[in-house]
């Protein structure tokens, strides 16, 4: 089956132009002005719109038990909402319990990916290091998954103690993975939990005064100090502000290889959601917490200057009601969590691009082909480019929405962008040749969507 694109402006990374993208069976035959039409070939006209390379979230969570609950989306849901917004790729974090086996919890994970629409592939969550783990690493790091991750959250569940930080980059290190990593300084949050609660401070405004940016940035320096130690490449997940960029930076400027992701959160709401009455604000509880609205503008800078590579989600549905509110009475209760995976692109687009925050090729870079890049997944997926995977995303940028949950494909019971506008939409959305998505409504296949083995590139 063939396709044909025609006449769009088609915006990669690193080129801006008006052309046509030949798609044939699952790849890109040919990009160009004029390409002939091959005998059956579907005709795209994107006349006045957008052409870009499918975008990749690095980041999501879609079956994850965690806080005493598990988050609402299933692959059917989730990699559905994603296409919707124009994610084509999506990395979920595996998350196994300490006392989970990592090579069962690898295909127990695998197990849900099969009925995704789109791509995907996972971090493999490292909770517990011991005389077991490393063997179960090799394995699955031989099964094509090339990066990690790490909490230094989260005490007693998800997080780790220092010598198993230090043998995870040290493995790491030796097998050419990228280590991703949740930092914050999991005792300071536990000790500035204890105090808020005692003194009566329950509502989930304090979430943010017991995760204070000092917590975040002592977190990421942590990390940068392992990594310079071992040489692992390491990735900051949800990075949140200004001081968490400079630990990084000043890491840099001292040789660690080390990258920044923010989320698209962090860079359009602020604390201030997460201070509505009436429980209102647990909506907006996720870790590390919603910042100060003067911070915006330093995330924007970082993303612009690319100190920061990568714009992701974080993706973690909870409902408002049964969910959420497991932590009226106790912040510390309320699942940590800002559904998104519908609504990154167009919420980048609106408020970076059409702001003039940030140009159409840094949008691309950061939405899509930096976490290819990244992650094992270059040239395959993130550019239009002959040979690439066919993920790609018309954009109509003259169409006008509003966000609401009464709309969203997310399986979650609210949004927390609700009325919020957006300019333009993925009007078609394809992945390896197959249309997923026209006139902004899925009308894929569940199924369609292939876990993607990568090579380790972090030597
Ligand atoms: O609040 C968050 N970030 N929830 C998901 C789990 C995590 O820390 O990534
Ligand atoms: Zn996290
Ligand atoms: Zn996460």
């Amino acid at each position: 089956m063939s396709l044909l694109i025609q006449n769009g402006r088609i915006v990669t990374a690193g080129d801006d132009f008006v052309g046509d993208v030949l798609v044939e069976g699952e790849t890109i035959a040919a990009v160009g002005p004029a390409l002939a039409a091959p005998a059956g070939a579907e005709v795209i006209d994107a006349s006045g719109k957008l052409v870009f390379p499918g975008f990749i979230d690095p980041h999501v969570h879609i079956y994850l038990p965690f806080m005493g609950t598990y988050a609402k989306d299933t692959y059917e849901s989730a990699s559905r909402a994603a296409l919707i917004g124009g994610t084509t790729t999506l990395l979920e974090m595996c998350c196994p319990a300490r006392q989970d086996d990592p090579l069962e919890a690898f295909e127990l994970w695998l197990s849900k990916g099969a009925q995704s629409a789109c791509d995907y592939s996972f971090h493999m969550g490292v909770s517990r290091f011991d005389g077991t783990t490393e063997a179960a690493l090799r394995e699955i790091a031989s099964r094509g998954v090339a990066s990690l991750k790490v909490f230094l959250a989260y005490k007693g569940a998800f997080g780790i103690d220092d010598g198993e930080l230090f043998r995870t980059l040290t493995l790491a290190k030796e097998l050419g993975l990228i280590v991703t990593a949740h930092c914050e300084n999991e005792t300071l949050v536990a000790e500035l939990q204890r105090q808020l609660l005692a003194q009566g401070k329950t509502g989930p405004q304090w979430h943010e005064p017991s995760r204070p940016v000092r917590v975040e940035a002592e977190g990421v320096h942590h990390l940068m100090t392992f990594a310079e130690l071992t040489g692992a490449h390491v990735y900051c997940v949800h990075t949140s502000c200004r001081e968490a960029l400079e630990a990084v930076q000043a890491a840099r400027l001292r040789g660690v290889r080390a990258w920044v992701e923010t989320v698209i959160p962090y860079l359009v709401l602020d604390k201030t959601y997460a201070e509505q009455p009436e429980f209102e604000g647990a909506k907006y509880v996720m870790s590390p917490p919603l910042r100060d609205k003067w911070q915006q503008p330093y995330l924007w800078n970082a993303l612009r200057s690319r100190l920061i590579s990568t714009v992701a989600t974080d993706h973690a549905p909870f409902d408002f009601a049964g969910q959420k509110e497991m932590g009226r009475g106790d912040f510390t209760r309320i699942p940590n969590g800002i559904p998104s995976i519908e609504d990154r692109v167009r919420l980048l687009y609106t408020y970076g691009v059409c702001r003039g925050r940030i140009d159409l090729t840094t949008f691309v870079d950061a939405a899509s082909t930096q976490a290819a890049r990244l992650f094992g997944l270059y040239p395959r997926k993130g550019t239009i480019a002959v040979g690439s995977d066919a993920d790609l995303v018309v954009y109509d940028p003259a169409y006008r929405g509003v966000i609401s949950a009464k709309t969203q494909a997310m399986a979650v019971d609210y949004s927390a962008f609700e009325g919020w506008e957006v300019e333009g939409r993925p009007s078609l959305v394809t992945v390896r040749g197959a249309v997923q998505v026209r006139d902004g409504k899925f009308v894929g296949r569940l199924g369609h969507g292939q876990f993607l083995t990568r090579p380790a590139t972090h030597y």
